[in-house]
């Protein structure tokens, strides 16, 4: 009864020893017997292809632009490397290769630029893949990344210039026509108008209503204004005679509006300096 117990015993120690064994010379022993079942990438002939990075991050990106970044493929193998081609993912990313420069003799470079639009694209984290398809003896198909924090944008034609032609037609309408209809006053001022006038600092092109260059008018210059528009500028003319959106009820509501504006900012400017007495600071004459 003792010897089996025994051998037993002996036969797990052995084991566990063997384990012991093992796991001790896991870490190295694996290691060199990887790489000795792998050719090691340096030793490859023939042509390789090396990117001077793989991803590239544009951090914040605003929306309604298209920022741009440029890629170096090097050949860096024994042989010529011939770029078959680089797809991007997405439409929304366009990449740029000069096609006379697709075979690289060892040593040379091309660029790849590549362009992602924003335009129209959800705020947050967004990835794109190119894939660079090749000769190369490192991978025929290797993957570039761009990656980009995309946040809502406070311009809503970043980039390109506007033109004021069809302002009032087609997609343009959404933002510069349909919130205002049938309204008046006030609200009508804030959807068809206040889309261009305000804050400098949020790239309006026309001036705050309580600024001087909007308020020094008459009543009788402001309905010219808005009805017939200022030539050669971006201030759109609104009268239905001119194919505008607006009748002549309408651009009356706006210039009541202004009016009653004007009175306020003139009440409230009196009040200032009067209460501001002799210690004058200068600020009576501003236009808040
Ligand atoms: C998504 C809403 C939106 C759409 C759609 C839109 N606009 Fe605008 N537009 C704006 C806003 C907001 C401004 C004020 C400037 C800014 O924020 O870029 C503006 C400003 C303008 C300006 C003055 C630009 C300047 O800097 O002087 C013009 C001209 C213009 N838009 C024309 C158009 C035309 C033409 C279309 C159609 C092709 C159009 N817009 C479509 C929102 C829009
Ligand atoms: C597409 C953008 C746009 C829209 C929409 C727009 N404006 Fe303008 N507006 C401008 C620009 C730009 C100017 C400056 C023109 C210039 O160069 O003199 C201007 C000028 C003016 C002026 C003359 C004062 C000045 O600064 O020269 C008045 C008044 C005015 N706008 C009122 C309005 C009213 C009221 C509305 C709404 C019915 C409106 N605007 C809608 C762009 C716009």
């Amino acid at each position: 009864m003792k010897r089996p117990i025994s051998i037993l015993v002996a036969a797990f120690a052995l084991f566990a020893a063997f384990l012991a064994l093992e796991v001790s010379t896991d870490s190295i022993g694996m290691r060199s017997a990887v790489a000795g079942l792998f050719v090691p990438q340096d030793t490859l002939k023939g042509p390789k292809i090396e990117f001077n990075e793989e991803v590239h991050n544009f951090g914040k990106i605003e929306q309604n632009t298209s920022p741009t970044t440029t890629f170096m493929i090097k050949s860096v193998g024994t042989d010529t490397l011939e770029i078959v081609s680089a797809n991007p993912s997405c439409g929304c990313t366009a990449v740029l290769l000069d096609p006379a420069k697709k075979r690289l003799a060892p040593g040379q470079s091309v660029e790849l630029k590549v362009t992602f639009d924003a335009h129209n694209k959800a705020p947050g984290n967004m990835t794109k893949v190119i894939t660079v398809s090749s000769n190369a003896v490192n991978g025929a198909q290797r993957q570039l990344r761009i990656t980009g924090d995309i946040f809502k944008s406070t311009v809503a034609h970043a980039g390109s210039a506007m033109s004021i032609q069809g302002v009032f037609e087609g997609s343009c309408a959404s933002c510069h026509v349909e919130k205002g209809k049938g309204e008046l006053g006030a609200k009508l001022y804030e959807a068809d108008c206040a889309v261009c006038h305000g804050d400098a600092k949020e790239h309006k092109p026309g001036a705050d209503i309580a600024s001087d260059a909007m308020m020094n008018y008459e009543p009788s210059e402001w309905k010219k204004i808005i009805a017939d528009g200022v030539p050669n500028s971006n201030m759109p003319a609104f009268h239905t005679k001119h194919k505008g959106p607006l009748n002549d009820e309408e651009i009356a509501s706006l210039v009541d509006y202004m009016s009653a504006f004007k009175k306020n900012l003139m009440r409230e400017r009196q009040m200032k300096s009067l209460n501001g007495g002799g210690a004058s600071t200068g600020t009576s004459n501003t236009h808040k």
